[in-house]
C-alpha cells in the first residue's frame, strides 16, 4: 500500500530531490523507519553522497560519504546486494552518522542498492524497528522494490535534464543564428548590407520612431516599409500609402487631410484624409521628395503635434500614427536647392535606412533569381531552371532598375523559356554580346537589342511610357534617358 504511495510521489513531484525526501517521510510514517538516507554515486568525485535524508542533520549528512566498497553502504553499492545488520555494534558498521549510541538494540540497519538494470546508482540506507507482523524477508523485498522505483525516477530525471540541456543549447544556437541571420518573410538578402538592414528593420519595428528609407528605384523601399509595419504592434491596424509624386498638388492636401462638406466646390460630402485613415496604424509617404513646398510645413505640423484639421474644418483631430517616408531622390540636394525644407528633413530623418543598389550587393542576385524563378514558375505553371552561365551573367549585370528590373526580367524569361534558361536566352545587353546576339539564337531575347526591346515594350503598351517603363523594369526617368539615347521617336496621338 505504501509502495503505491511512493509511486504516486515520484510521478507527481517536479523536483527529484523533494520527491526523495517525501518518500523517506512515507517510510517513517508507514514502516517505522526512524532515520533514512539516499546516497547517490558521484562519478566525478567517485564517492557516494547523501542527496536526501530523514532525521539527519547537516553535519551527519556531510560526514557520511563512502567510497565504493567502503563500509556497509560502499559494499552494498559495489557488490549490488542488500546488507542487513541486526546489531549496530558489528565492527563492519562504520558508524559515520554517529547513531550507534542513540538507537536501541531492536533497530536494524539496511543498505539496499538502488539498481536500474545492470547499473547501481546509489544506496538506500534505513534504520528500522521492525513491526512484529512484518518478517524481515518481506520488509527487505518491499524496500528493494522502493529502491528500484527510486532508481528509475532518478534515471528518468537525469535523462530529462540531459535533454533539457540539449534543448537549451539548441535554442541558444538557433536564437543566435536568428540574430546573426535575421530572417524576414519575403525580404531576401545575404549580403552584409542587407543582413544589417534586416537586423535594423526588426529593431525599428519595435519602436514608433519615424523612418526615412532612401535608395534607388526598385531597391525594395516599399517592401521594407510594409514589413516594418507588419513586424510592429500596429500590424492589425491600417497601412496607408500615399504617393506624393502621383497625386496632383491641388488634390494632395485634400487626400492627406480630408475635407468637410462644402470646403470647396464639389465637396458635397465630408471625407476622411489619409492621416485619419491611418489612425493607430502606419502612414507611408512614398516619394516624399516630391511633396510640394507648400504642403511641407503642413506635414511638419502634423508630425510635431499629431494634430490637424480637415480642409474647411475647425475641429482639431488628434491622431496616433507611425510615419515611414521613402525617397529615391537625394533630399540633401533638394534641400540645397530650396525644394525641401530643412526642418521637415530633420523631423523625418530620425532613423534612416539606406538600401544600396543591387549592383553594390551582387551576392544577393543568385538568391533573388532563384526566388523569382520559383515564384514565376509556380505562377505560370512551368518548371524552369537556369544554367550556371546564365546565372553568372545575371549576377554580373549592373541592374539599373534594381530588384524590380531583375524581377521583371525573370518573369519574361519564364514566360518565354521552355525548361531551361541558358545564356542565349538573355538579352544581349546583359550578356554583352551585342553583335553576336543577332545570329546566335532564335529565342526571344537574343534576337533583340536593348533598343529593340524598348521599342517593343512601347508598342505593346501603346506608347504609354509609364506602362512601358514598368514592363521593362525601369523608372520613367531611366526610360526617358534611353529613349533619348537611342533616339526613339514617340508618335504623338
Ligand atoms: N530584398 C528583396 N527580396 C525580395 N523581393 C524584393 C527585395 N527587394 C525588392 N524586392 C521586390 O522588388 C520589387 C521592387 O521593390 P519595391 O517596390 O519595394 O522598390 P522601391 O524601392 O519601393 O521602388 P520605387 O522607388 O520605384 O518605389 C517588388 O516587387 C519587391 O517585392
Ligand atoms: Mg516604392
Amino acid at each position: 500500500m505504501f509502495i503505491s504511495k511512493v509511486g504516486e510521489i515520484l510521478a507527481n513531484s517536479s523536483s527529484l530531490e523533494e520527491a526523495f525526501k517525501e518518500v523517506l517521510k512515507v517510510l517513517y510514517a508507514y514502516c517505522n523507519v526512524n532515520y533514512s538516507f539516499i546516497s547517490l554515486f558521484d562519478p566525478k568525485r567517485r564517492l557516494l553522497k547523501i542527496v536526501a535524508s530523514f532525521g539527519l542533520n547537516e553535519r551527519q549528512i556531510r560526514q557520511a560519504t563512502f567510497k565504493s566498497g567502503e563500509g556497509l553502504v560502499g559494499k552494498a553499492f559495489k557488490y549490488a546486494y542488500p546488507i542487513v545488520i541486526k546489531d549496530l555494534s558489528y565492527k563492519g558498521y562504520l558508524n559515520k552518522l554517529g547513531l550507534r549510541e542513540c538507537l536501541d538494540e531492536h533497530t536494524l540497519f539496511m543498505a539496499i542498492p538502488m539498481k536500474a538494470g545492470f547499473q547501481v546508482l546509489g544506496v538506500l540506507g534505513l534504520f528500522i524497528k521492525l513491526r512484529e507482523d512484518l518478517s524481515l524477508e518481506r520488509a527487505l523485498e518491499q524496500f528493494q522494490s522502493i529502491a528500484v522505483l527510486l532508481s528509475l525516477a532518478h534515471q528518468l530525471g537525469e535523462r530529462f535534464s540531459q535533454e533539457k540541456i540539449t534543448w537549451e543549447r539548441e535554442k541558444e544556437i538557433l536564437t543566435k543564428a536568428l540574430e546573426d541571420n535575421p530572417v524576414i518573410d519575403g525580404i531576401l538578402g545575404r549580403s552584409k548590407a542587407m543582413l544589417q538592414i534586416l537586423r535594423l528593420v526588426k529593431k525599428i519595428a519595435q519602436t514608433d520612431a519615424t523612418v526615412l528609407i532612401t535608395g534607388e528605384s526598385g531597391t525594395g523601399k516599399t517592401l521594407i516599409a510594409k514589413n516594418i509595419h507588419l513586424l510592429s504592434t500596429r500590424r492589425f491596424k491600417p497601412f496607408i500609402v500615399i504617393n506624393c509624386a502621383a497625386i496632383p498638388e491641388t488634390l494632395l492636401e485634400a487626400e492627406l487631410f480630408g475635407y468637410e462638406k462644402g470646403a470647396f466646390t464639389g465637396a458635397y460630402t465630408s471625407k476622411k484624409g489619409k492621416f485619419e485613415l491611418a489612425h493607430e496604424g502606419t502612414l507611408f509617404l512614398d516619394e516624399i521628395g516630391d511633396l510640394p513646398l507648400t504642403l511641407q510645413p503642413k506635414l511638419l505640423r502634423v508630425l510635431q503635434e499629431k494634430e490637424f484639421e480637415r480642409l474647411g474644418g475647425e475641429e482639431p483631430i488628434k491622431i496616433d500614427i507611425r510615419i515611414i517616408a521613402a525617397t529615391n531622390k537625394p533630399l540633401e540636394l533638394l534641400m540645397k536647392e530650396g525644394r525641401f525644407r530643412e526642418d521637415l528633413y530633420y523631423r523625418l530623418n530620425v532613423i534612416t535606412l539606406h538600401i544600396p543598389p543591387l549592383r553594390e550587393r551582387p551576392e544577393d542576385i543568385p538568391l533573388l533569381v532563384e526566388y523569382f524563378l520559383h515564384k514565376f514558375s509556380l505562377h505560370y505553371e512551368k518548371e524552369i531552371k537556369i544554367t550556371p552561365e546564365a546565372m553568372e551573367a545575371l549576377t554580373k549585370y549592373h541592374w539599373p532598375g534594381n530588384v524590380r528590373e531583375l524581377e521583371n526580367m525573370l518573369e519574361r524569361l519564364v514566360i518565354f523559356s521552355e525548361g531551361i534558361i541558358s545564356i542565349k536566352d538573355l538579352p544581349a545587353y546583359i550578356t554583352g554580346e551585342t553583335s553576336k546576339g543577332l545570329e546566335v539564337g532564335d529565342r526571344f531575347f537574343s534576337r533583340i537589342s536593348e533598343k529593340e526591346e524598348i521599342l517593343e515594350a512601347l508598342k505593346k503598351t501603346g506608347f504609354v511610357k509609364s506602362r512601358a517603363a514598368k514592363l521593362l523594369g525601369l523608372t520613367l526617368r531611366q526610360l526617358d534617358y534611353r529613349i533619348q539615347k537611342y533616339n526613339i521617336s514617340i508618335p504623338k496621338f
